[in-house]
């Protein structure tokens, strides 16, 4: 069965636009548990401009199963290597990008990447590798020890007509080559509710990681109830 990861970063953006300490990401993260989703993922990223290291803390003693998604630095693998999260996931980071842009140069960073593979492995983390679908990266994220591959899906999320369906066509090869190599398959990034269709269609995928959208669309249907509960309690007022 195809496992969804919830990415709930997008919960702590919103109570850290008000530095408040509501919407609290850990509860979020339960509530999608309860939903049914199969992991919860979040990004503790080295400007902290949303998910704080008390919430990764939380977040791992509460989650069943915690993806932590992180840059590849010493100071990530040693919290990582700490709180002992299911999985992590590595991803390249800007400080000025609005979110992960392109995926991770396995073969480029492939010095540091190796060793730090090794470590969380060491500690008993399952480790992902977020690369854009092209072979060489896939080829090297096997060569560093990593068991998964997180296929980047915002090219296509974020094309449409005959070039999505070209994105479309490089996400199906390489996960076809990942799976014929060994290499387990994971994808995310810009995926909605209505390009999922053709996500679906990406054999060999073992998760779908999800955020944006998802929390988006919760505004949206837990809006009736967040007005009607307010205006109860309005009236109360004499
Ligand atoms: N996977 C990775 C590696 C990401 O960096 C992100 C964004 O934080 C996601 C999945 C989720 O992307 P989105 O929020 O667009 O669903």
């Amino acid at each position: 069965m195809l496992k969804l990861g919830v990415n709930i970063d997008h919960v702590a953006t919103l109570r850290q636009v008000r530095k408040a300490s509501f919407p609290n990401p850990v509860e979020a993260a339960l509530v999608c548990q309860k939903a049914g989703a199969h992991g919860i993922t979040a990004h503790l990223r080295e400007d902290r401009r949303h998910i704080q290291d008390s919430d990764m803390k939380m977040l791992a003693m509460k989650v069943k199963r915690l993806n932590m998604e992180m840059a590849v630095t010493d100071e990530m693998v040693g919290i990582a290597s700490r709180l002992k999260p299911a999985n992590c996931c590595l991803v390249p980071e800007k400080r000025q990008e609005l979110t992960t842009e392109g995926g991770l140069d396995v073969i480029g960073g492939f010095k540091k990447i190796k060793p730090a593979v090794k470590r969380l492995r060491k500690a008993g983390i399952t480790v992902s590798l977020f690369i854009d679908p092209d072979k060489d990266q896939i080829e090297a994220s096997r060569e560093s020890g990593a068991e998964f591959i997180e296929l980047h899906t915002g090219a296509f999320a974020e094309s449409s007509g005959s070039a999505a369906v070209a994105e479309l066509k490089r996400l199906v090869a390489a996960s076809v080559f990942a799976h014929k190599i060994g290499v387990k398959v994971n994808a995310g990034h810009g995926i909605n509710y209505a390009n999922i269709e053709g996500i679906l269609t990406i054999p060999y995928l073992y998760e779908l990681n999800i955020g944006h959208s998802i929390v988006s669309r919760a505004v949206l249907t837990g809006m009736h109830e967040a007005v009607s509960e307010m205006l109860h309690l309005m009236k109360k007022y004499k």
